[in-house]
């Protein structure tokens, strides 16, 4: 059987992580497309020169040409720019749309049957332009936050619980960003319910709160303390764990930025919910009952991703 091929859409720093997991996990060849020359061609051959000490076979190669990604099975998209100080969201907006459309037209030209994963930050209304200027299926292109989101969100429970994370099941949903919603009534420590942990274990529900708060900020917490880039290890692994469960038909139940047409309450969106990874990409969305107080806390999310919508549609008339 042929190996699989797994095309990364952007070198920078997620980028050359994600190559780097997808080689050493022995997923497929990797293929890391940049517009920078010299990027993808230099962090190919480095990432090429672990095979040998780590075992690995998979072939890394680097590419400018959008040809090269021709076949893909799985499209891992990191490309864009970053918010720098003084831009504004319409301004980064703006550019990130535009990138989407490059990388749209490329995948649609190249590698249509791919399963697309998203990371390009704002991650729920790039990864709406990513499937629109593709014209893949809607079940095929997905975004990456809900995994990381809920990791975070783990690590910081588990922190507090002084457990392993491996017991610690924690849940978010909602667009990525500050508006993200936690859900503690869905997250268990091995089952046991996180509001009858902090019971066992004296902790309060301010505490929770702040848990809670410091999820939501999570990226901004790294971005303040690294100064000159944004998180890599963690949303590389995240996107990987969902690429796996597409390749190995796994149907893995996992939180990603899915589209949602129907449930929720929502109308042709995508937002984080729980989704069911298989062999046919976003094969289903699972719609779990909310309390009344997150269910306004989904509202006020999915109404900010609403609200990046519109204004995508206003900076680019053919989404509109
Ligand atoms: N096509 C291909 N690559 C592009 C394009 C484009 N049109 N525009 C920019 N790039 C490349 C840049 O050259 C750079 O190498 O995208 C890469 C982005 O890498 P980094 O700046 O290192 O960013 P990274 O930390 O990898 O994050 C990527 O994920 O979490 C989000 O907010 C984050 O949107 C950002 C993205």
């Amino acid at each position: 059987m042929a190996r699989k091929k797994i095309a990364l859409i952007g070198s920078g720093m997620i980028g050359g992580t994600l190559a780097h997991l997808a080689a050493k996990k022995e997923m497929g060849d990797v293929v890391l497309f940049d517009i920078a020359e010299g990027l993808p061609q230099g962090k190919a051959l480095d990432l090429s020169q672990c095979g040998p000490v780590e075992g690995f076979d998979a072939k890394v190669t680097g590419t400018n040409d959008y040809k090269d990604i021709a076949g893909a099975d799985v499209v891992i998209v990191t490309a864009g720019v970053p918010r720098k100080p003084g831009m504004s969201r319409d301004d980064l907006l703006g550019i990130n749309l535009k990138v989407m459309k490059a990388v749209g037209e490329g995948i649609r030209d190249n590698c249509p049957d791919a399963f697309v994963i998203c990371i390009t930050n704002p991650l729920d209304a790039m990864v709406w332009a990513l499937r629109e200027f593709s014209g893949l299926p809607h079940n095929k292109v997905v975004g990456m936050a809900g995994v990381l989101d809920s990791a975070r969100f783990a690590t910081f429970l588990a922190w507090e619980f002084d457990v392993s994370v491996k017991d610690v099941n924690a849940f978010v949903l909602g667009g990525h960003g500050d508006t993200m919603v936690p859900v503690l009534s869905y997250s268990t420590i091995n089952g046991i319910p996180v509001a009858d942990m902090a019971k066992i274990k004296g902790v309060d529900e301010g505490r929770l709160d702040e848990i809670v708060k410091r999820t939501r900020g999570g990226g901004g917490e790294i971005v303040g303390l690294l100064k000159t880039g944004s998180a890599y290890y963690a949303p590389a692994t995240s996107a990987i764990a969902m690429a796996e469960a597409y390749l190995g038909d796994q149907k893995r139940i996992l939180p990603v930025a899915a589209y949602v047409d129907g449930k929720y309450g929502l109308d042709g969106l995508y937002v984080g919910v729980p989704a069911m990874i298989g062999a046919d990409g976003i094969e289903d969305v699972i719609e779990i009952d909310l309390s009344d107080e997150e269910a306004a806390n989904l509202k006020v999310s999915t109404d900010a991703v609403e609200e990046l919508l519109v204004a995508c549609k206003q900076l680019d008339e053919t989404l509109a």
